[in-house]
């Protein structure tokens, strides 16, 4: 017995000064060693931290990071490589920023409302002076971002003039509006939906947001919608999760949101302590049973019953058990076709995330936010003449490679599929530096923009790059 309780890690809850806890002691019911806490008080507390995590020999320090220590933290995780974090830094990418749910969205090919990033005050302009209306503009980072408020609908060029004007977001951020029906928050946990409610405006509002007067109901949540919340999960390898998903107008499924940090009833906290119990005892703690639309059951109840309800467990099905939750009359439609909701259940199953150790979104290539500023100036002086001839000071990191429009057509024309005309429109769609973004990191926004170029020109495109990269 002792033995086998000395090789379950060490447990460690990240906490933040002024920042509400999204779990305590008590979500890990049952967890018979100490569980230790570890709190980041800002202001030059790097190494501090990086300490009392190192003094209280924490294994898995488990937590949700605020967008404004996010980037700290990336470093923190650097400086403890034998910690594990979970959610990982990569899978909290998405809780930064919006420019980061989208930049995620691109890189996963999850569908999103279409949408327009600028750092460039003069692009944005030129962009507004282009584009057509309605738009919504939204800040993209801040510690206050929720509930639409810094959510804008603008009808007219002037209208989005004035705004940016005004607020001056930074960077520009633009979504075509997306008339919508309903927008569906769903909570995953190791990619299983445990909970689903639909959002409405309220008669003659665009706003879904319920903070705004709009309503809520946990009633018939599409099955293809949870398929997509669960695509969402996966791509972010994440032990718990929720999206917002659109419900348009058009019948089609959109992704407004997604994060590991929103409000969860207790009850749920106490799941995903037991999924990471699970998780990290190696089969000494058993996989929480979470029945597919548990919610609508458990929504009957008020709001201030399931603020209070604790530790709810079910029983597995059995065709001939009784105490079983799904009752085998039970039918759901789908796409497919009706089908028993125990059958259903059995698609969207409870799975392990991935231990993985290499960095997915390192701060030097994604934290556009506090890079852009550098590689623009960078870029600036580069690109303009006189270029240096010197090869070897062209390489920055990564993402900021710098090029000279010469190169970028000898690039562009070593592509079977593109010639000098091509090549030439490309290059007027996309400067230098933008066409290095994409490469980089959206190559399917080139699809986008430049619509003779297919994927497999633009597969070629890649390859050329890659070795083009290779050689610098
Ligand atoms: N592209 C869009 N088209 C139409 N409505 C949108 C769009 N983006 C957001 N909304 C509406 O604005 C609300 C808030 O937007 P969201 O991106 O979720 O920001 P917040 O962080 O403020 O919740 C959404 O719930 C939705 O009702
Ligand atoms: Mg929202």
């Amino acid at each position: 017995m002792k033995k086998n309780t000395n090789k379950l890690p060490k447990i460690g809850l990240l906490y933040l000064d002024h920042v509400l806890r999204f779990f305590d002691k008590s979500n890990f019911k049952g967890w018979p060693n100490k569980i230790e806490t570890a709190t980041y008080h800002w202001k030059n507390d790097k190494e501090r931290f990086i300490n009392e995590v190192k003094r209280k020999k924490i294994d898995i320090l488990i937590g949700n990071i605020p967008a404004t220590a996010y980037e700290t933290f990336r470093e923190i995780a650097r400086e403890l490589p034998n910690v594990q974090f979970i959610p990982s830094l990569d899978t909290q990418f998405s809780n930064k920023s919006k420019e980061n749910v989208t930049r995620f969205a691109w890189k996963y090919e999850i569908p999103i409302p279409k949408t327009y990033i600028f750092y460039d005050k003069s692009k944005a302009e030129k962009f507004i002076d282009e584009t057509d209306f309605p738009k919504i503009i939204k800040k993209s980072y801040g510690p206050s971002n929720y509930g639409g408020y810094f959510v804008h609908k603008v009808d007219s060029r002037q209208e989005a003039h004035n705004l940016l004007a005004q607020k001056k977001y930074h960077p520009a951020y633009f979504q075509d509006f997306v008339p919508m029906e309903a927008d569906v928050r769903v909570m995953l946990i190791g990619h299983k939906p445990v909970c689903a409610f639909w959002r409405r405006a309220p008669e003659g509002e665009w706003l879904t947001n319920t903070s705004q007067g709009g309503s809520m109901d946990y009633m018939d949540v599409p099955k293809e919608l949870l398929d997509l919340a669960v695509n969402v999960s996966k791509a972010a390898n994440a032990e718990y999760w929720a999206c917002d998903v659109a419900v348009g107008r058009d019948g089609k499924f959109r992704i407004l949101e997604c994060a590991t940090a929103f409000a969860a009833f207790p009850y749920i906290r106490d799941w995903i302590g037991q999924y990471l119990m699970w998780k990290f005892s190696n089969g000494r703690f058993s996989k929480p049973n979470i029945p597919l639309y548990n919610w609508e059951e458990l929504g009957k109840m008020d709001a201030s019953v399931l603020r209070t309800l604790r530790y709810i467990t079910f029983g597995n099905y059995t065709p001939s058990y009784d105490g079983a939750y799904f009752l085998d009359k039970k039918v759901r439609e789908s796409e497919a076709g009706e089908m028993y909701l125990h059958e259903m259940d059995a698609l969207f199953p409870m799975l392990l995330t991935e231990d993985r150790k290499h960095e997915e979104w390192p701060s030097e290539t994604w934290n556009f936010q506090d890079n852009y500023g550098k590689t623009v100036r960078k870029v600036h002086v580069k690109s303009n003449p006189p270029v240096s001839n010197d090869e070897s000071s062209e390489q920055l990191t990564q993402s900021d490679i710098v090029l000279d429009k010469k190169r970028v057509k000898k690039l562009l024309t070593s592509v079977k599929g593109i010639g000098n005309k091509k090549a030439k429109h490309i290059m007027d769609t996309f400067d230098t530096t933008d066409l290095v973004h994409a490469l980089e990191t959206a190559p399917e926004k080139i699809v986008e923009e430049v619509s003779w170029l297919k994927k497999k020109v633009l597969n070629k495109l890649m390859k050329e790059w890659k070795k083009f990269k290779s050689k610098l």
